[in-house]
């Protein structure tokens, strides 16, 4: 697949939405899960994603990531558009543009944690060494650690490691946090925020939390399928200072 004609400077978009719907067919009534987004993430930005479980949160990151296709409207990544590929092109973009993060680690269990991220650096285009990797999520004195030598924040962080290092344009994370205390979960946050910052990686992180929204440039509010608000936040407050 063809690199996107440009590099993400600020001030570009990353992803624009026009009018998504998602309906699950389940027996004989059907799920509305996605009514009609519209929306637009500006490359570089941090976004967190709000909302009550069930209000669609998921559907929407496995639509921008790739994984899903929604029922009607159109998904822009830059200048291409999703939802006019086919299967094998939206597994190239998805392969070749796309990190992601998930509640759960899904560490192999036999392999350390370098190891475990040169499983993807190995197939990569132009991946950053294993060690790099570990080293930006704070885990540079970890490198030899198997899962089970690791603590929940540590294997969190891991994932955070094997999702960046093959440089994806953008990082979708579902409830990184969901299974960790705040304290632990904080941590994992920041390793998400570096990756934004040194590497000017677009990060979307869905969240019940609200408190997260403190450290993200924009909140996008969804309720029952839909965007309830968007709010930009001037003043950031750095992932170490949140609280829940
Ligand atoms: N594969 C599926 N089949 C049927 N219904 C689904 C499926 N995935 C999600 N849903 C429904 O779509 C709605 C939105 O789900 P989801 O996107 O997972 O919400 P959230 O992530 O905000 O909790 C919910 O009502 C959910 O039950
Ligand atoms: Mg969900």
């Amino acid at each position: 697949m063809p690199h996107p004609a440009h590099d993400g400077d600020r001030g570009s978009v990353a992803y624009r939405t026009l009018g998504v719907t998602k309906v699950y067919p389940t027996g004989e009534t059907e799920v509305h899960a996605l009514r009609g987004v519209d929306l637009e993430i500006p490359d570089g930005e941090f976004v967190v994603l709000l909302g009550a479980s069930g209000s669609g949160k998921s559907t929407l990151l496995n639509i921008l990531g790739g994984l899903d296709r929604p029922t009607e409207g159109r998904v822009f990544f830059r200048d291409a558009e999703l939802t006019r590929m086919n299967d094998t092109a939206l597994t190239g973009f998805r392969r070749e543009h796309v990190g992601f993060i998930f509640q759960f680690y899904n560490l192999i269990p036999s392999l350390t944690a370098r190891e475990n991220v040169a499983l993807v650096t190995d197939i990569a285009n132009d991946p950053m060494p294993a060690e790099d990797a570990l080293g930006m999520v704070g885990l540079a004195e970890r490198i030899d650690h198997f899962p089970s030598q690791l603590s929940g924040g540590e294997q969190q962080r891991v994932a955070v490691a094997r999702a960046v290092a093959k440089r994806p344009d953008v990082l979708l994370c579902d409830e990184p946090t969901g299974a960790l205390d705040s304290a632990t979960g904080i941590t994992v946050l920041e390793a998400l925020e570096s990756v934004n910052r040194e590497l000017g990686t677009t990060t979307l992180v869905i969240t019940h939390n609200s408190g997260i929204a403190a450290m993200a440039d924009r909140t996008i509010v969804f309720a029952d399928g839909a965007i309830l608000e968007v709010r930009v936040n001037e003043e950031k407050r750095p992932a170490r200072e949140l609280q829940w």
